[in-house]
């Protein structure tokens, strides 16, 4: 590579957040929601929108040059297929994940620089404990929140219902269920489970309407509570889903041990987390990673994280880490051999065929990272 394409190369990643913005503001406008039935002119846009005629059409060319839309003739724009994600209705919508990141993530990373020079997260540089008490003190941006964690899950939802059969599962907790999507759609896909979800008790609402519009809400209920004091005893499983990334060892270890002590003895707990590759390329999906990795620093993970217990949540390939508990004791060694494969050795005292049968197929349906062993300390462990 020559001098100038490595500069021009920088120069270009520079001016990324550009492209944050400007389709954020599309989010905003509504643009791939008019666009959804066909081309539009800059006219219909603009008096649709009420946007500035000459502005809107410059954002139009902008979208179209990376990607969201085209330019079907002289002053109409058609959606693209990745443009068309961005529409609310879209099975696959990241609308809502737009917003979050060009409105709240977009003001938090401008933090970066004092995180980094301070160790102190963006909710710490602001006198709050963490990065939900914060969101807290602004109403609307708990919504946001919970909108783009809704975006997020329906994507991976479909790949946690494949790694796992629910069918063996009467009643269901998502802890930090947020909206309810998770376990919506585990209660659509298995008609026998109940699902509970457990949250702060300012998720209710979007839950409650959530699993109306879902169609589950004679089997569904939200029960809200603080997962740092006391987990109910209400299922005979629990499912975590992005919310040991978003703390630190001790504080995950309180978690998982209230989960311990809300499940019966033969309890099944199940995590779902994303994991960052031990040596991340420069692979879009790696640096994906690795930003992910970075986000949960500035809003999210306590100043006394360390990078490993950030690492041990992560997960190469898929998103899927599912995980059974057996008597509280730790289940099995998981050790990754291949992206996508793992293996496993039982404890001594684990090992029976019955619980190798249930092991085996639990280990097939897992997509495994490295699991290192950040959480030996809690009665939930895992041996790396
Ligand atoms: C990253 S979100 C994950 C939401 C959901 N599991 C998902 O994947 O879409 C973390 C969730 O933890 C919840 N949470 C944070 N602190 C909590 C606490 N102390 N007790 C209960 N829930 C909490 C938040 O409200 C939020 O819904």
């Amino acid at each position: 590579m020559s001098s100038s394409t490595a500069a021009l190369k920088l120069f270009d990643l520079i001016q990324s957040h550009r492209v944050t913005a400007v389709i954020y503001v599309a989010a905003e406008l509504g643009i791939a929601e008019l666009l959804r039935d066909g081309a539009r002119s800059l006219d219909q846009l603009t008096e649709a929108t009420g946007a500035d005629r000459q502005a809107l059409g410059r954002l139009l060319t902008a979208l179209s040059t990376v990607g969201l839309c085209s330019r079907v003739d002289a002053d109409r724009y058609s959606l693209t297929e990745i443009g068309a994600a961005l529409d609310s209705s879209a099975e696959k919508s990241f609308k809502a994940w737009a917003i979050f990141e060009g409105d709240m993530l977009f003001k938090s990373w401008h933090g970066l620089l004092e995180t980094i020079m301070t160790g102190k997260t963006a909710a710490h540089l602001l006198g709050a404990r963490n990065s939900f008490d914060l969101m807290a003190r602004t109403p609307s941006n708990v919504g946001m929140f919970n909108a783009a964690m809704a975006d997020l899950t329906r994507f991976v939802t479909p790949d946690v219902l494949d790694a796992y059969d629910f069918g063996r599962i009467d009643r269901l907790m998502d802890v930090g269920g947020g909206s309810g999507e998770l376990i919506g759609a585990v209660a659509r896909k298995y008609p026998h489970v109940q699902g509970i979800v457990f949250d702060l008790p300012r998720c209710e609402e979007a839950a409650t309407l959530h699993l109306q519009r879902a169609g589950v809400s004679d089997r569904t209920s939200f029960t809200a509570g603080d997962f740092f004091e006391a987990i109910p005893n209400l299922a005979a499983a629990i499912i975590l889903k992005s919310v040991i990334h978003d703390w630190n060892d001790e504080r995950s270890s309180v978690i998982l041990q209230n989960c311990r002590r809300a499940l019966p003895e033969h309890g099944t707990l199940l995590l779902v987390e994303r994991m960052i590759p031990e040596a991340p390329g420069t692979s879009d999906e790696d640096r994906a990673h690795a930003m992910s990795d970075l986000n949960m620093l500035p809003p999210f993970i306590q100043p006394a994280a360390s990078a490993s217990s950030r690492r041990a949540f992560a997960e190469a390939v898929a998103w899927v880490v599912v995980l059974h508990t057996l008597q509280g004791r730790p289940l099995a060694s998981i050790s990754r051999t291949s992206s996508r494969v793992c293996s496993a050795r039982l404890p001594p005292e684990a090992s029976s065929p019955k619980t190798e049968a249930r092991l085996s197929r639990a280990l097939s349906t897992v997509r495994c990272g490295q699991w290192a062993g950040e959480l030996h300390s809690c009665s939930l462990s895992f041996s790396p």
